[in-house]
């Protein structure tokens, strides 16, 4: 039986990346381009890369047991991942991640959102949480692109890092409630304009020799599309929410380029520094960017801080949600 809607709390934040760091300078040697081109069209010095010998599982760990803090894997009742880049088709990776948390009694799946995965997960695990069907949820976001990139391509390679994140949200009292609105789209006309292609389907008629193709991107058209719709989410969110744009304190947005960040800052007549930025470090990590952008700005919010997170990506796909802040233990 469904009872009374319930609130959604954040319980713990955590991330995590590689450790291997390719710089611009690494790439110049490599590729025809510069960290003078790299860094004024995008804002990235370097990103992080998993080894040959790792795969998406270590860091999905990481940043789960950092957001988990001291709470007891066996409350976990669900399981949300959003991946674009899985180690496996099946099992999925939520699965790979319960088993290794020992997370026993969760549910998992993963969700296909590409770079608004995150948001995507978030929303869904709250429903859970506010129908009242369940009390904890893990939620990650978590790419490897690096293994899907032509290294030899630098209209594309230069773009992506590999992270992880995750939060845990709980269910609260309805009074207690801090996520004040959520919205997610998705356009699949705009499909070819960002994708990666799975090829396992042409066997046995064409020869087997790798399972994806590489990222393919129309750079220009994807811009465009992110510095149209990501204001207008915001808005959309906030007076949802009951509130003006100006009320919020931090944008926590999707983190593929510096010059995106800049152009939603100036349209929404906000300072720069409003919109948290790490793009520098980490370049583009798809699903991972919009939680580890969050666990390493967090400590700065205040309790009451308007809080919005905005994804945008392959789909294509766009979202945003307004949290208001409260601190965890
Ligand atoms: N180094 C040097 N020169 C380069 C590089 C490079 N790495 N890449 C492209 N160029 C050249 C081009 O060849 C072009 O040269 P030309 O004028 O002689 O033809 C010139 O630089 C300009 O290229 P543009 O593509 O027009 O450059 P732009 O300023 O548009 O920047 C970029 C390209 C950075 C990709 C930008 O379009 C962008 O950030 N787009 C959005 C990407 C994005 O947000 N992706 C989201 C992915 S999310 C997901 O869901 C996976």
């Amino acid at each position: 039986m469904i009872e009374t809607p319930k609130g959604v709390r954040i319980a713990g934040i955590g991330s995590a990346t590689p450790s291997k760091v390719i710089s611009n300078r690494d790439l110049e040697k490599i590729l025809d381009t510069s960290d003078e081109w790299i860094k004024s069209r995008t804002g990235i010095s370097e990103r992080r890369v998993v080894e040959p010998s790792e795969d998406s599982l270590e860091i999905s760990v990481k940043a789960c047991q950092k957001a988990l803090g001291n709470t007891d894997p066996n409350e976990i009742d669900l399981i949300v991942v959003a991946t674009s880049t899985p180690d496996f088709l099946y099992p999925s990776t939520a699965c790979r991640v319960q088993a290794a948390l020992k997370a026993n009694r969760a549910a998992a799946f993963d969700l296909s959102a590409a770079c608004t995965g995150f948001i995507f997960s978030l929303v869904t695990a709250a429903q859970f949480l506010q129908l009242g069907t369940y009390r904890k949820a893990l939620v990650l976001g978590v790419d490897i692109h690096s293994r899907f990139l032509d290294w030899t391509d630098r209209s594309t390679s230069i773009l992506f890092g590999d992270g992880a994140g995750a939060v845990l949200i709980e269910q609260t009292s309805f009074e207690e409630n801090q996520l004040l609105s959520h919205s997610i789209h998705s356009d699949g006309s705009g499909g070819c304009d960002l994708s990666l292609k799975n090829v396992s389907g042409g066997y046995p008629s064409g020869k087997l020799n790798k399972q994806t193709e590489n990222v393919q991107m129309n750079g220009r058209k994807i811009y465009q599309f992110a510095v149209t719709t990501i204001p207008k989410a915001i808005e959309e969110t906030a007076t949802m929410a009951g509130h003006k744009p100006e009320d919020i304190n931090y944008l926590i947005c999707h983190q593929a380029n510096q010059r995106i960040l800049d152009s939603v800052a100036e349209k929404m007549n906000w300072p720069k520094e409003k919109c948290i930025s790490n793009i520098s470090k980490y370049g583009n990590t798809s699903a991972a960017s919009i939680p580890l952008a969050w666990d390493e700005s967090y400590k700065s919010f205040q309790n009451g801080d308007l809080i919005s997170l905005a994804g945008f990506g392959a789909g294509l796909t766009w979202g945003s949600l307004i949290w208001k802040w409260k601190e965890f233990n």
